[in-house]
């Protein structure tokens, strides 16, 4: 069995991390969220893996490489533009050389991994097997329609969708899809969807099984997502202290501090992550925080909030929450007149102030 990853799209609805950098390589307890989804395949026992790649292919090939990392070998496929899931499929097929496969979503997060599906998958001997599971925000989603627990329909983003099960960003399939993505037309959107896919399958009489999934997972699509994502994968962590940490810091609850990052005179309550090369001095961490590489946060408070690498966080008065800060940013008190805001923002950027 192989597996396929989809780490192309555009990624509009996390403007602007997405101008400049792959959603797939945002970290989430300070790894990016593609590696989740490729030990996840890797602890099924699949090792040959194919990542469809767009735009930020160099980016993502510099963070995976040949999947040695994970004893699996990696392909990369190159989609032209983000012309649907299905698409992905369609130009993946020599890839898939007629395999079976599990289609995974690069932006999703399964907590508890996809072991046990991938096995009833080939136990069942299904054409394909689809996750769902029950939503509040159906219409966001491509939806299910069951009848005595068959899936007799799919709709993608429904405007009045007719149940709340959600497809989940992982589906199994045999080499029947080729047949499908081959015959489907796009949709109004102008993509190729999966699920015009899958009921092709459907209609067509082919067996597909569906699985509602009760443990956590994430569409990691909008910034919120990510954090709740990081708040649930850090309430996972061991607790590790590899850094150095002054004797006039506090430490509580589960924090991980990694090799070089230095705690310096702060406060730091867990569940966070602090990783190597950080300095954080005369401040305060707190819960469900994560702090990648290389950054400095100093006379500051935050929690509740991801900063990805090599940013600088300075002398703020009030506490950063909530909040998804991209590389190389720099947020300090100016002390230069007048008295004002200065601000230089890549599009799209959002700022609340006081
Ligand atoms: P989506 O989240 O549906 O699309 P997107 O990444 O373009 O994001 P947005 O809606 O905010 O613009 O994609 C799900 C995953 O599949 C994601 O990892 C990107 C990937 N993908 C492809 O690889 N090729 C595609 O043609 C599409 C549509 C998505």
């Amino acid at each position: 069995m192989k597996a396929l990853i989809l780490s192309g799209g555009e990624g509009t609805r996390l403007r602007p991390i997405t101008h400049t950098a792959a959603k797939q390589l945002i970290p989430i307890a300070n790894k990016p969220i593609l590696f989740y989804g490729i030990e996840a395949i890797r602890e099924a026992g699949i090792t040959d893996v194919g990542i469809v790649v767009g735009d930020t292919y160099e980016e993502i090939k510099k963070a995976v490489g040949e999947g040695k990392k994970w004893g699996s070998k990696i392909t990369y496929i190159k989609q032209e533009a983000p012309l649907g899931l299905a698409h992905a499929v369609k130009i993946s097929q020599d890839f898939l050389a007629n395999e079976s496969f599990v289609m995974y979503l690069g932006d999703n997060i399964i907590k508890q991994g996809i072991k046990s599906l991938v096995d009833e998958f080939r136990k069942k001997r299904a054409n394909s097997q689809i996750l769902l599971a029950h939503v509040e925000n159906p219409g966001q989603f491509g939806v299910a329609e069951l009848e005595r627990g068959k899936v007799v329909r799919l709709v993608e983003k429904p405007k009045e969708p007719k149940t709340d099960l959600a497809l989940v960003g992982v589906y199994m399939f045999d080499y029947h899809i080729l047949e499908a993505v081959n015959n489907i037309k796009p949709s109004w959107r102008g993509e190729l969807e999966i699920t015009d896919a899958i009921q092709y399958l459907i209609d067509k009489n082919f067996l597909v099984h569906s699985h509602i999934i009760n443990g956590w997972w994430k569409d990691t699509g909008k910034p919120e997502d990510l954090l709740e994502a990081n708040r649930i994968m850090l309430d996972d962590l061991e607790a590790r202290i590899r850094g150095e940490i002054d004797k006039s810091s506090k430490l509580s609850g589960k924090v991980r501090i990694e090799e070089g990052a230095q705690i310096i005179n702060s406060v730091i309550r867990g569940p966070a992550t602090v990783a190597r090369g950080c300095r954080i001095i005369h401040s305060y961490i707190g819960p469900f925080t994560s702090i990648y590489y290389n950054v400095l946060i100093e006379d500051s408070e935050i929690e509740h909030s991801i900063v990805m690498e090599e940013c600088k966080i300075s002398g703020l008065k009030a506490r950063i929450e909530d909040s998804l800060i991209g590389k190389n940013v720099v947020i300090i008190k100016s002390t230069s007149k007048p008295k004002a805001y200065r601000f230089m923002l890549g599009d799209s950027s959002q700022v609340g102030t006081i």
